[in-house]
C-alpha cells in the first residue's frame, strides 16, 4: 500500500530522468526511467510534462508526435492528448501522466509509492 504524507496525499517516488538539455525545446523524448519507458516534453513556455511513452491506441510512440501548447499528437493516428493529465481530447483513450521536477538542471519524473519502477535505490521489492 502506497505511504502517504502528514497531509494524507499520496508520496511519490522520484526517479533521475536525464537533464533538461537532453530534451530539444518544443519537442519530446523518450526516457527509461527505472523499468518505464516516459515521454518528456519540453515546451516553449519552459514547462516539461510526463507521460507514459506508448499510445493507448495502438503503441505509437508519444515521444516523436506532434507537441502543441499542452497537447501532443501522436504520430501513428493523430489521436491528440493533453500533456496536463494524459487524457484524449479526440478520442475515449488516455495515457498515465507523472508530475516532473527540476532540479539544478536535472529532471525528476514522480510515480506513486509502491506504483514506482524498479529501481537500485528501492530495492524492487
Ligand atoms: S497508436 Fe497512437 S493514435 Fe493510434
Amino acid at each position: 500500500m502506497p505511504s502517504t504524507d502528514s497531509h494524507g496525499k499520496e508520496e511519490s517516488v522520484w526517479v533521475p530522468a536525464g537533464t533538461i538539455e537532453q530534451i530539444p525545446v518544443g519537442q519530446g523524448r523518450c526516457v527509461l526511467t527505472g523499468a518505464r519507458q516516459i515521454a518528456l516534453f519540453r515546451l516553449r513556455s519552459g514547462e516539461v510534462y510526463a507521460l507514459d511513452a506508448v499510445c493507448p491506441h495502438r503503441g505509437g510512440p508519444l515521444a516523436e508526435g506532434l507537441v502543441g501548447r499542452e497537447t501532443v499528437i501522436c504520430p501513428l493516428h493523430a489521436f491528440k492528448f493533453s500533456l496536463r493529465d494524459g487524457r484524449g481530447l479526440d478520442n475515449d483513450f488516455s495515457v498515465k501522466s507523472y508530475p516532473v521536477e527540476l532540479r539544478d538542471g536535472n529532471l525528476f519524473v514522480g510515480f506513486p509509492a509502491g506504483d514506482g519502477p524498479h529501481t537500485v535505490a528501492d530495492g524492487g521489492a
